[in-house]
């Protein structure tokens, strides 16, 4: 089922999400849920608290862009090991209209359950260190308006005020 993604300036995303202590139904429910929303959207990933659940589970797939690679789930993920340095340019679901140069590890190593509850370490660099990243941002609360300059984040918020004084939509 495609949920509605929840936009920038609503406060789950400013939110830490809670861990996941027991990955029941309604976890696969939430699981499958976000898979489709992903897919519609479409994005190459998406956190729980964009669908306006606060808890750490994520999912990531960059298949369309770099074909070989599965779809991933990861519940309660940390980062467990990180290097090099990177620069590029992200968007988010949930910030209409904005796009950033955000400098990220180069490489990271991602530890978490899967869906089966099994304790998975996935080892990303590139778009995938990225998209890691980006979700796992989500999960502590932060987006990239948070890791762009404040002129950058005031000219958005100034862009945004208005488009919601014109009564934008979507
Ligand atoms: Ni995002």
């Amino acid at each position: 089922m495609v949920l509605e993604i929840v936009k920038y300036p609503h406060p789950v995303l400013k939110t830490q999400a809670r861990p996941v202590e027991k990955i029941d139904d309604t976890i696969h429910r939430l699981i499958e849920n976000m898979i489709d929303t992903m897919r519609q959207a479409p994005g190459i990933g998406l956190a729980a608290p964009q669908v306006g659940e606060s808890k750490q589970v994520m999912i990531a797939d960059i298949s369309s862009v770099e074909p070989h690679n599965d779809l991933i789930v990861l519940i309660n993920p940390q980062i467990a090991d990180a290097e090099g340095e990177m620069v590029g340019e992200e968007g988010c679901l949930s910030i209409l209209d904005f796009m950033s140069e955000i400098k990220r590890y180069a490489r990271v190593k991602v530890c978490g359950l899967n869906r089966e509850g099994e304790m998975v370490e996935i080892m990303g660099e590139g778009l995938l260190a990225r998209v890691l990243q980006h979700e796992i941002d989500h999960l502590n609360g932060i987006l990239i308006l948070d890791r762009v300059s404040s002129l950058k984040r005031n000219l958005y918020k100034m862009r945004l005020k208005k488009w919601m004084r014109e009564g934008r939509e979507d």
